[in-house]
């Protein structure tokens, strides 16, 4: 067992792990998937590595149904896009055939041949651009790397009915864990490209996403990784956990996690109902925006905005060479549609 200690104070669970890895034999771990755990978490609990080091806080039913309800339905369809942009999460494993092949052809073609389909998806803000407005932009990629992203700039109204939940997300992350949220709010509240009066600037949302070992890229080095659940119908399995560890946390609906995400980090197999939803939300600042943009003033953070959705009125085909549909464009276009960036789980 990985336990070194374990305390019950009140209503909450106390856990000092140890490693039941070591450092090699987790490495290897990384895009496969892990079946079983030594310690499956379902109550509240605070887990600490030997040295004293937080790994996670797991806090039960902390975000009102309503909330939930609002920030679902508002996504819609959304939600539920097929995309391929989750490489190692969805346990892609390529052959050394196909790496050298990947090499012989565009990003944009490689990720359509190879990368493993889910429903992962993003809104808010990012630090990259879609190779679709890449290619509009022409030889010089724009500066800073920075957009709204394409679902709440088209619908606004909707956005705003997410923000309850993503603000309550907020206000746990502040509470459980505020010294590393004030390190990650400070850079929040430096920039204007952010979901306002929080400390995020990005919400990736996953729909029945057994995610395959991984760690997480691109987020605040600073802070502490996020996780909540909303589900609809009935499910088993799907406990998000921490590999090294041997601990895995059985995130529900309502529940929320704290965690180290930059540790190994995936999902026992998840066994769902029918058409059972379990719908997990990961909102965090990505490290690249806030560096793009602090310094920009909120005028001129709008106007960038502006410029770069210009771009996208233009018709692909009516570019100067690209008049022909090729292979390549049509991936460009799909990935385009899915509003490109390296989300979370
Ligand atoms: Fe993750």
């Amino acid at each position: 067992m990985s336990i070194i200690h374990e305390a019950h104070i009140g209503g909450l669970a106390l856990y000092v792990l140890r490693k039941v890895f070591t450092d090699d034999e987790t490495e290897e771990m990384t895009s496969k998937y892990v079946d079983t755990v030594k310690l499956v978490i379902n109550d509240d609990s605070d887990v600490y590595d030997e040295n004293g080091k937080i790994l996670a806080r797991f806090r039960k039913a902390v975000i009102p149904l309503d909330e939930q309800t609002s920030f679902y339905n508002a996504l819609g369809k959304h939600l539920h896009h097929i995309g391929q942009l989750r490489g190692i999460a969805t346990a892609t494993e390529l052959t050394e055939e196909q790496r050298k092949e990947c090499k012989t052809i565009s990003r944009a073609s490689a990720i359509t041949k190879f990368n493993g389909k889910c429903k992962s998806n993003i809104f808010g803000y990012f630090d990259t651009f879609t190779p679709h407005t890449k290619r509009l932009m022409g030889k010089t990629v724009w500066k800073p790397y920075a957009r709204i992203c394409a679902w709440n700039r088209k619908n606004p109204e909707k956005y705003q009915q997410t923000l309850p939940l993503i603000k309550q997300v907020d206000r746990l992350y502040a509470k459980l864990q505020p010294d590393k949220y004030s390190k990650q709010r400070e850079k929040a509240d430096a920039i204007f490209m952010k979901i306002e009066d929080t400390a995020f600037t990005t919400i990736t949302t996953n729909i029945n996403f057994r995610t395959a070992l991984h760690t997480d890229k691109g987020d605040d080095i600073d802070g502490f990784g996020n996780l909540s659940v909303i589900e609809y119908g009935s499910y088993t399995g799907g406990e998000t956990c921490l590999y090294q560890y041997g601990v895995g946390f059985n995130v529900r609906g309502g529940d929320i996690l704290l965690m180290d995400v930059h540790q190994l980090h995936g999902n026992l197999p998840l066994n769902l109902e029918g058409d059972a939803i379990r719908c997990s939300i990961v909102c965090y600042l990505r490290a690249g925006l806030w560096k793009n943009t602090k310094g920009m003033t909120k005028e001129e953070c709008d106007a960038y905005i502006q410029r770069v959705q210009s771009l996208g009125k233009k018709s692909i085909c009516n570019v100067d060479g690209l008049r022909d549909c090729n292979t390549d464009l049509q991936a460009l276009r799909v990935i385009d549609d899915e509003d490109f960036g390296d989300a979370k789980a």
